[in-house]
């Protein structure tokens, strides 16, 4: 067997959507290809969901509805993102084995009626699903149709987490085979405390129902032991697949939506990344999260071109009010991503469903059919792509690295921290929402990545940072990078036990200072900081201060206010090189301006000086560069750049006018000077 590409065979960008025809009569697929012909899809996910039409009954095998479809959507020029549906297992497999379901946290066994029902503990589970991938490579690994190889879906939802017996059962060798004894797994838990010393492995439970909190270490362990698990079971399909059928195969990842899994490992599993992505609707500004979802599945990537999944039309209809996206919307959500790296724009689903439980979710194709706006809005988005089919395989280059570590997620969710109001994904957000509003470009990082190319780097939320990742930052900022660090970072270690030499204590030389002592405010209490460095300002603080202890930093702004008025508030320390800067209070994204401002003058990193509501990414291709704009405003902005609009054809020479709540895409050469905006 040829190693896989990395890419479907396809021309141009990919386009489409989950398509789910075993929910509609044959003749309506005949309709189906049509319209999606006329929308300019050319590529479909199918059988995602087909597991109990694909094998009835144990052992027996209907493919000839699946015959029929591939070869339909081949005659019509549509590839398939061919599905493996081990996300759904049917009535018969849990009645036949019912070990399979998953026990969750209270002992409640899950019943069937529902998706996501099976355990990855469940031998049973495992062999079936290796069974039915490699029948269904077998069968279409030739097939002209079939492009790709679609394992799964999303992972880790609705459920992860297993506490019935055989998972406890794998948890204890999971246990034996990272800690080797005993003795080390006490001292990695610190099972003194309390007195949780274990003396046998049998005696190890797992992290379920306690009179009060559980270990917090074992469950970080837990939380990796679940991931680790549901890996196993994407390689046994993925292996299952390999061995009939040489495209790439992926599973859907939701980027920053995601809790369960660590999607820097999960990357190195697949041939090429894809991620489902969908706007939370309580958030006026969801498509800054959009945006961050991007940058984070391009760099999980490697910064390769990556497939958008899924993401909806218009409103979904899980979340308490499912908001329907305006007119013009869906399109610049598309191209934020197509921005971002994404060489494929796909849909939760194609057509919408009339039954079951996401009858009111959006699809290309809504229950008012082909003459609605949306399809319309569908039809043209698909023209836009043919029209920038140019863009494809070019790359995004970022001076800037955010750090993200999902154990750092997973460790700083636990309970009993020393405020609620500290959250990971917060922070993320609001440190991520200044840059994109400055119009600087990033790169996700691990913090043990190299990061020698970034003029600097971030880290929101690195609680759980170990003494290895901590002297990588401390020799990135030695070799002269910018290094800024948000307060309750630098914590614990791997076993979320507090450093020896107090918080911080890793990153002392890098931004020269510890914390003797976090002074959380209480809800709702506001405080001020008062900026010094350069024209003095007055910044709103809330949530946070701390006692600082400094070892040789400057304290360019401290709290005017609150329980640590008069000590520090941020800090900026030479070393090396490079400067560390340090931000020991909690401030909103309109605040931290001020000290991004400063810290891009450290770093040589210039803000676009574009309006913040003109989002803009430039990618870079072999000879050209598409410099793509999206306008969340209402009115027309004008974007310094010379070239061609991929979209309208429009010859530019060095201003476009992008009207309000537009897009373009400029191909510009790079000796014409519009190289970088
Ligand atoms: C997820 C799933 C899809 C569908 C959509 C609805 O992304 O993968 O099957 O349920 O959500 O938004």
């Amino acid at each position: 067997m040829t190693a896989a590409a990395s890419w479907p065979r396809l021309e141009g960008l990919a386009y489409g959507g989950d398509y789910n025809p075993e929910q509609w009569p044959r003749e309506t697929w005949d309709d189906d290809v049509r319209l999606m012909r006329e929308a300019g899809v050319n590529i479909v996910s199918v059988g995602i969901f087909s597991w109990a039409m694909l094998e009835p009954e144990e052992g027996v095998y209907d493919f000839a509805w699946m015959d029929d479809l591939l070869d339909l959507l081949h005659a019509n020029g549509i590839a398939a993102d061919l599905g493996t549906p081990s996300v759904s297992p049917p009535a018969w497999f849990f009645h036949r084995y019912p070990d399979a379901r998953v026990t969750d946290k209270d002992g409640t066994v899950m019943g069937f009626g529902s998706r996501g029902m099976a355990s990855h503990a469940s031998p049973e589970y495992r062999e079936a699903i290796a069974r039915m991938a490699g029948a269904l490579a077998e069968r279409y690994g030739d097939h002209p149709a079939v492009v790709m190889w679609h394992i799964h879906n999303e992972y880790g939802v609705p459920v992860a987490e297993d506490f019935g017996p055989r998972a406890v059962a794998s948890w204890r060798r999971w246990l034996e085979e990272r800690y080797g004894s005993l003795d080390a797994l006490n001292a990695a838990w610190g099972t003194a405390f309390w007195g949780q010393r274990y003396g046998a492995w049998e005696h190890v439970v797992a992290p379920a129902a306690t009179p009060t909190i559980v270990n917090p270490a074992m469950k970080l362990d837990w939380a990796r032991f679940t991931d680790d698990q549901l890996r196993e079971c994407f390689v046994v399909e993925r292996d299952a697949i390999r061995a009939h059928a040489d495209q790439p195969i992926t599973t859907n990842f939701m980027a920053h939506q995601s809790w369960n899994t660590d999607l820097w490992k999960w990357a190195e599993l697949v041939d090429v990344v894809s991620d489902d992505h969908y706007l939370w609707s309580p958030d006026p500004d969801a498509h800054v999260g959009l945006a961050l979802s991007a940058d984070l599945t391009r760099s999980v990537a490697g910064g390769k071109p990556w497939i958008l999944m899924e993401h909806s039309t218009s409103a979904v209809n899980w979340q308490g009010r499912n908001t329907a996206k305006r007119p013009g919307e869906m399109r610049r959500n598309a191209l934020t991503h197509l921005g971002r790296g994404a060489d494929a724009i796909m849909f939760f689903q194609w057509r919408a469903s009339r039954s079951g439980a996401e009858k009111f979710h959006s699809a290309m194709l809504p229950h008012a059919g082909a003459s609605s706006r949306v399809f319309r809005e569908v039809v043209e988005l698909g023209g836009h792509l043919q029209d920038a089919a140019q863009v494809r395989g070019s790359v995004v280059e970022a001076d800037v690295a955010v750090l993200y570590d999902w154990e750092s997620l997973w460790a700083q969710d636990l309970e009993w921290r020393p405020s609620d109001d500290v959250q990971f994904r917060e922070r993320m957000r609001a440190f991520y929402e200044r840059l994109w509003r400055d119009g600087v470009t990033v790169d996700f990082a691990h913090p043990d990545q190299d990061l020698s190319r970034y003029r600097l780097v971030v880290a929101p939320a690195s609680y759980l940072l170990t003494a290895s990742s901590a002297a990588n930052l401390t020799r990135y900022v030695e070799n002269g990078g910018t290094l800024l660090v948000n307060f309750f970072s630098a914590i614990v270690d791997e076993h979320d036990a507090v450093h020896e030499g107090g918080f911080v204590a890793p990153l002392r030389d890098a931004l020269g200072l510890t914390v003797e002592e976090f002074l959380p405010l209480r809800e709702g209490e506001t405080a001020e900081v008062r900026w010094t460095r350069g024209a003095e300002a007055v910044l709103p603080s809330d949530v946070w201060q701390e006692d600082i202890a400094l070892a040789g930093a400057e304290v360019v702004a401290e709290n005017a206010t609150g329980p640590g008025a008069g000590k520090p508030a941020v800090t900026r320390n030479e070393h090396g090189e490079g400067v560390g800067w340090y931000v020991g209070t909690r401030l909103d994204v309109h605040a931290l301006k001020t000290v991004f401002d400063a810290v891009y003058a450290d770093a040589g990193v210039e803000p676009s000086g574009l309006p913040e509501t003109l989002e803009v990414v430039t990618r870079h291709g072999a000879a050209e560069d598409f410099v793509v704009a999206v306008n969340h405003g209402d009115d027309a902005a004008r974007l310094p750049v010379a070239g061609t609009d991929l979209l309208t054809g429009a010859e530019t020479e060095g201003e476009l006018e992008v009207p309000g709540g537009g897009v373009a895409v400029v191909r510009t050469s790079r000796e014409s000077g519009g190289e970088e905006v």
